[in-house]
């Protein structure tokens, strides 16, 4: 848990830094979309009609301004679960076909939010991305849920995306003075080493909050003061390629 709310962490900081960014919201529960102030009603196209059409630039009709600066948002609602389970042949590279040519010209970053299970959605994010960041947080099943994806990570790289890399795992709901998530983040730091990212993300209502009120995170100032840093620095280190 806790996908979305990197991925808008994210955005919050591009858009605080006057970053062009291209959020595509890939998890049929559209919480992405309503997040950044977008009903998914008001969109002409959304993520399912980009991945249903099966055309070469396609994504280009679906991309919409988000209530946010500087934030362009491909919205999703309910009808994309129907895409998980296409069967279609080569459906898995939609995505990437849709985004092919100039849809991408304008935008310095494209995020693409996940949602959680891996099927058909999660193959076309990643054979359409450049890199990868996987969320966890530290709980008893958090080491063999980051291996998972790591594992189809390796494979979508192997068969389909050689270009694919994994950047990092951000680690986001650690609640405070708790020994349990001292535990399961020292585990997830020796499975993962350098590749565990700094700083982990708090557990905190502010957060909740914000997303309630479909702000952004740097909106919130100082009541969110340690929020807005860490998301400014893990979006620099993706700016930098993940160094
Ligand atoms: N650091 C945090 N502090 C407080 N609440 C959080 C934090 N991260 C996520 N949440 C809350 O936890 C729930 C699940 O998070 P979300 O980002 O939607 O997970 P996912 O996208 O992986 O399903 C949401 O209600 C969200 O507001
Ligand atoms: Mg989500």
């Amino acid at each position: 848990m806790g996908k979305t709310t990197v991925a808008l962490g994210l955005a919050s900081a591009a858009s605080a830094a006057g970053i062009s960014t291209l959020l595509i919201d890939l998890d049929p529960q559209g919480n992405a979309t309503s997040c950044l102030g977008v009903d998914p009603a008001d969109l002409e196209f959304t993520a399912n009609d980009v991945l249903h059409a099966d055309a070469k630039g396609v994504a280009a009709d679906a991309i919409a301004p988000s209530k946010w600066d500087h934030i362009s948002l491909i919205g999703s609602d309910l009808s994309l679960a129907e895409r998980d389970g296409d069967q279609a042949l080569g459906s898995e590279h939609r995505l990437r076909k849709a985004l092919d040519t100039d849809v991408l010209g304008s935008f310095e970053l494209v995020l693409i939010d996940c949602q959680p299970s891996v099927g058909k959605l999660v193959s076309n994010a990643l054979i359409a991305s450049d890199s990868v960041l996987i969320v966890t947080e530290p709980s008893v099943s958090a080491s063999q849920g980051v291996a998972n994806v790591m594992h189809t990570v390796d494979t979508v790289k192997e068969l389909f995306n050689p270009a694919l890399e994994l950047l990092g795992v951000i680690l986001n709901r650690v609640p405070p003075r708790s020994r349990e998530a001292e535990f399961r983040t020292e585990e997830l730091s020796s499975a993962l080493g350098e590749r565990l990212w700094s700083p982990h993300i708090p557990l905190r209502t502010v957060i909740a909050e914000a997303q309630g009120a479909r702000e952004p995170i740097h909106a919130y100032g100082n009541r969110a003061a340690d929020l807005i840093s860490i998301f400014d620095v893990h979006l620099a280190r993706i700016m930098n390629g993940g160094k």
